[in-house]
């Protein structure tokens, strides 16, 4: 008897009655890939990745969508188009349906989009940990630009001489965004419009001057500062790191070091992947997962 071929899978833009399916898939997929390599999972609970995807599916600024197979949903995929550069994630596929291409399908769908609208380049930061995504990315034209350390715990230095961190205000962004273009080349004015409007941005001021900020320090925040000491002033000042840490880029040696000499410790390694523009940051900074 000849093999059966596998299902067909399409894939089409979320809905909002996609939500459910997909955060228990997210929260499946991440729990299983953790386990199995004994890394606590990015997603606690299905709560969690349901409000999530509930966020994105339901944002301006975001392109989701969702793979189906024999009328089930079998995985989803987000793109974050709020700025020059796109990124992507978090793509899960539901475990029993994983290694049969739905991954790929997921990730083109969204590459064919953000090539149209962000012909710059898109990135997105992955668990180094997991062969499977990273021979996809790699496969797929990503080149790992950074190696990353996710840490977590709270800080034992509570500021640092010479920084004041206070919160981000409405007047703050044009600093802030001209910050980021001479670091990163580009700037990510409407996240961080939207986190100085939810009141999670801050920024640390050096000598009067805005020398660095961050949309939140969580792992769903970035931070860009013109120094080391602007980015120790901005994590020190944190109670708490949202989700499962901050990613700290690991060759920036002297920052993890004061991360672990403050009582931080490393979650689990990841990557940040690139495809288009990107040129090595002319300062410090801690990408979001997103990038
Ligand atoms: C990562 C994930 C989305 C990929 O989806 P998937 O449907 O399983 O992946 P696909 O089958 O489309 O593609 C996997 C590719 O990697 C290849 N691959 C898998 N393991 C490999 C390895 N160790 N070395 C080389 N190639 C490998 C497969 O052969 C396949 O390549 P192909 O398309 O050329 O045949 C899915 O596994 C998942 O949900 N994982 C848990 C959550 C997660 O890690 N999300 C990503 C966060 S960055």
């Amino acid at each position: 008897m000849s093999p059966q071929p596998n299902p067909e899978v399409t894939v089409r833009a979320a809905t909002p009655d996609d939500i459910s399916a997909c955060g228990q898939i997210c929260y499946e997929a991440f729990s299983k890939l953790s386990a199995k390599h004994s890394f606590p999972s990015d997603v606690p609970d299905v709560q969690t990745a349901t409000n999530i995807l509930s966020t994105l599916f339901s944002s301006p600024g975001f392109y989701c969508v969702v793979a189906e197979s024999e009328g089930r949903i079998v995985g989803s995929n987000c793109l974050d188009e709020r700025s020059l550069i796109a990124g992507i994630g978090p793509i899960t596929v539901d475990p029993d349906a994983q290694n049969l291409g739905v991954g790929r399908k997921l990730m083109k769908m969204v590459m064919d989009r953000a090539q149209e609208e962000h012909p710059a380049g898109m990135r997105l930061v992955q668990a180094a940990y997991h062969s499977r995504s990273l021979s996809l990315y790699t496969t797929l034209g990503f080149d790992v630009r950074e190696p990353l350390s996710c840490v977590q715990g709270r800080p034992r230095d509570r500021n640092v001489p010479g920084c004041v961190v206070r919160p981000a205000q409405p007047g703050d962004l044009e600093a802030c965004n001209a910050l980021s273009r001479r670091v990163h080349g580009f700037d990510r004015s409407t996240e961080l419009a939207d986190s100085i409007h939810k009141k999670t941005a801050c920024v640390v001021e050096r000598a009067g001057r805005v020398t660095g900020y961050a949309t939140v320090l969580a792992f769903f925040g970035h931070a860009t500062a013109e120094s080391n000491l602007d980015l120790q002033a901005l994590i020190a000042s944190a109670e708490s790191f949202g989700g499962p840490g901050i990613l700290v880029p690991s060759r920036n040696s002297a920052l993890l070091r004061y991360c672990l000499a403050n009582g931080l410790q490393v979650v689990q390694p990841m990557n940040l992947m690139s495809i288009g523009f990107y040129n090595e940051p002319a300062g410090a900074w801690l990408p979001s997962v997103s990038f």
